[in-house]
């Protein structure tokens, strides 16, 4: 199909309809390295619906370092934004939840139940892209002794993780979610790799757009050109939708 056929068939603005719900992305304004301001939340929304999202469960990073975002705060600041989702007239459904490292602030934060799962039910857990966190097994236990279903998100962005050390988090009983972005290549050609073969395998039980900024935003778009790759992840079982 051309650009010209995707543009007038409408086929172009709604290819993710089938999916619903967005369930990673960094779209609160000015908290971490995602939107930096309201202006651009509400234009990133704009063309979140646009590509056929209903709602979007933004999960902005909590790091003990850089970003200590404290739960009161992304709670007020959603709030804010779906005001101003209200009076922009637009029809995305927005809630919030965060995008956990797995540092030594994470633990606090679980002991003192100050977490905001997704669905008041999964915790988004990453890792440092250099190297694992020590004994991140005993974390994944420890999020479940609370009653929460851990999800590594990008799982196939940790070069250091092997579809064999995947199979085993996965057995543990973390979920993974894998970046929309990584199965086009966006990442390199190890996380595009790794990212097909958890698609192909049914490893990953979510997509997430990972959504930071334009560039981010362009490349979903352009997902729709690379046709046969959508409907391998349209023909496959994602939990998204039940969120
Ligand atoms: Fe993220």
């Amino acid at each position: 199909m051309s650009f010209f056929q995707r543009l007038f068939s409408g086929k172009t603005h709604q290819i993710f309809k089938w999916l619903s719900t967005d369930m990673h992305s960094h779209l609160l304004p000015g908290i971490d390295d995602g939107s930096p301001d309201m202006t651009t939340t509400l234009a990133y929304l704009k063309e979140l619906e646009a590509l056929g999202y209903q709602k979007v469960i933004t999960t902005p990073h909590v790091m003990r370092e850089l970003y200590p975002n404290k739960p009161t705060d992304i709670k007020a600041l959603a709030a804010t934004v779906n005001e101003e989702i209200v009076k922009a007239g637009l029809n995305i459904k927005l809630e919030a939840s965060a995008e956990y490292m797995l540092d030594d602030g994470f633990d606090t934060l679980l002991e003192n139940d100050l977490l905001i799962p997704i669905a008041n039910r999964y915790v988004l857990i990453e890792m440092s892209y250099v190297a694992p966190t020590l004994n991140y097994e005993n974390t994944v236990f420890k999020i479940q002794a609370q009653g929460f279903v851990p999800i590594l998100a990008h799982p196939e962005r940790y070069n250091y993780l092997s579809m064999n050390d995947l199979e085993r988090i996965k057995s543990l009983g973390c979920l993974l979610q894998v970046n929309m972005l990584s199965l086009i290549g966006y990442y390199g050609k190890h996380p595009q790799a790794m990212s097909q073969q958890l698609v192909q395998q049914k490893y990953a039980s979510f997509l997430g757009t990972d959504m930071h900024h334009n560039r981010h935003l362009e490349a979903l778009k352009d997902m729709s050109s690379h046709s046969k790759l959508v409907r391998m992840i349209e023909n496959t079982e994602w939990q998204n939708s039940k969120l």
